[in-house]
């Protein structure tokens, strides 16, 4: 269907009047929220300089070794784009897949074969990988800090089911209650979407591999029974509660998907980054009939129990996550409020105003008590928005002197959805 020229400019007019009004009220916010702290402790300017700095200049300076475990819908793909820009910047060393492979081995633990080997040291394993400290630790230097994003189980497995088309593959009828048909008939439907039959249908998921039990569990490492060499202690709790206090002490940070903006802001405080390396463009948001689906009744109670090891999962670190940010303090939901404009202003600029195609046009976001004074550019909006894995393929043969063996051209957009190869 073709949109009139004249009504498509009337909805963008729209949209960009709600836009200025919306910035204006939330610039009105920050104001207020500033103008009420400074009243708060008048004449301490030595306070404030040092309240200031703090949120700039880090003592450690940035952290530029990083583990990040990649799991499937829960905005992974959007780190995943922040976390390659970052190091890609700053020309780091990426553990890259072999061949044309888009995973490190996912969804089996990685092991030796799965990563180009270097001469450098290595600074970030952040393609889809499951936790595996033995070799990770051995991989990584020795100050690497271990992050992770998971989401509301509930959330997570309606996006999987949809994504990855369960319903289609198990051969569940088609229509409005086909997730709830699925679950309330979920070892029938498991037995046949994990089935050798519909192996070609799944791409690159194994057979026995379940994508609604406790996934982002096995993706953190915890032995759940696949591959069937693997202890599972899906129903032992102790053992279950042992493994996520582990996770707790070896992660720096678990980022939580439904509070997305929240975790970068405290990504950023606990890696001396600033905002301009958190800066995102959403990616990867589907919508699909049941995605308002809501938590209850007892098709409810079946994923709970189906995926119990996953709740689990997500109230302990849901738990954590909001102790850290309650002691942040209370500039902390103020550096967010900054934040959320600066990503406003700069969505407008690279996506509404389209941007990534002027040269010499800038946009710049003024200094605050959160961050330097920062440009951004045609080539960083270009940035946000380029799928930057065949890049940094690149970027590794030209750093190890070799040549490249047949990679697919750096500007060209690969399709890997659901594969674990480009081809
Ligand atoms: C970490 O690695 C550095 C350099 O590789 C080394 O000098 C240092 O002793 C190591 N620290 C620990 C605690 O192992
Ligand atoms: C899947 O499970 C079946 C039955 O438990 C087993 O016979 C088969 O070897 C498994 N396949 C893989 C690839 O693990
Ligand atoms: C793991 O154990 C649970 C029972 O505790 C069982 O239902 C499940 O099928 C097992 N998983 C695998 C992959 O074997
Ligand atoms: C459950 O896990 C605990 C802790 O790892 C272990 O000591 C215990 O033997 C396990 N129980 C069973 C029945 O395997
Ligand atoms: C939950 O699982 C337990 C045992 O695994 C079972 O007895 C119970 O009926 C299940 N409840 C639902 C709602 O599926
Ligand atoms: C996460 O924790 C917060 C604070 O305890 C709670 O209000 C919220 O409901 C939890 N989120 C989810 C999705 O369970
Ligand atoms: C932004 O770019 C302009 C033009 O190159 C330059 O004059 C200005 O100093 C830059 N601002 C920052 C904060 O880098």
């Amino acid at each position: 269907m073709k949109i009139p020229r004249r009504q498509s400019r009337k909805v963008t007019m729209t949209l960009l009047v709600g836009i200025v009004i919306w910035t204006i009220g939330t610039m009105l916010n920050t104001l207020k929220i500033c103008v009420l702290n400074d009243r708060q402790e008048p004449f301490s300017h030595a306070k404030i300089r040092e309240r200031e700095e703090r949120h700039i200049r880090c003592n450690q300076g940035e952290k530029h070794n990083i583990v990040f475990i990649k799991c499937m819908k829960c905005a992974t793909e959007t780190m995943a784009t922040i976390l390659r820009r970052f190091g890609y910047t700053r020309k780091l060393n990426f553990v890259l897949p072999v061949k044309k492979n888009l995973y490190l081995g996912w969804p089996y633990l990685m092991e030796d074969g799965d990563y180009r080997v270097t001469k450098k040291e290595f600074n970030i394993l952040m393609e889809h990988s499951i936790f595996t400290p033995s070799l990770m630790s051995k991989l990584m230097p020795n100050n690497t800090v271990y992050i992770s994003i998971i989401r509301d189980p509930w959330e997570n497995f309606k996006s999987v089911f949809s994504y990855f088309g369960l319903g289609r593959i198990a051969d569940v009828p088609e229509g409005q209650g086909q997730i709830i048909d699925y679950l309330r008939n979920i070892l029938k439907y498991e037995e046949i979407y994990t089935s050798p039959e519909k192996n070609q249908l799944r791409l690159c998921i194994p057979d026995n591999f379940s994508m609604t039990r406790n996934l982002m569990s096995h993706c953190l490492g915890m032995p759940l029974g696949f591959p069937a060499s693997r202890d599972n202690i899906t129903g032992n709790m102790s053992a279950v509660n042992e493994y996520i206090m582990m996770l707790d002490s070896q992660f720096l940070h678990i980022l939580i998907a439904d509070y997305f903006v929240e975790s970068l802001v405290l990504l950023k405080r606990l890696m001396c980054w600033s905002f301009k390396d958190i800066l995102y463009h959403q990616s990867n948001v589907a919508s699909y009939p049941f995605k308002y689906l809501v938590p209850k009744g007892d098709y409810y109670d079946i994923h709970r129990n189906w995926s119990h090891v996953d709740y689990l999962l997500f109230d302990h670190f849901n738990k954590t996550f909001w102790n850290k940010v309650a002691k942040e303090g209370p500039d902390f939901g103020e550096e967010v409020q900054v934040f959320r404009l600066t990503q406003m202003l700069v969505e407008r600029f690279c996506f509404v105003e389209q941007n990534w195609n002027s040269p010499s046009v800038y946009l710049t976001i003024p200094r605050s008590r959160f961050n330097e004074a920062f440009n951004v550019s045609e080539e960083d909006c270009r940035l946000l928005n380029v799928y930057l894995l065949p890049s940094l393929w690149q970027q590794y043969f030209e750093q190890e002197g070799l040549t490249p063996e047949n990679l697919p051209p750096v500007e060209q957009r690969p399709k890997p959805h659901k594969g674990c190869s480009i081809n």
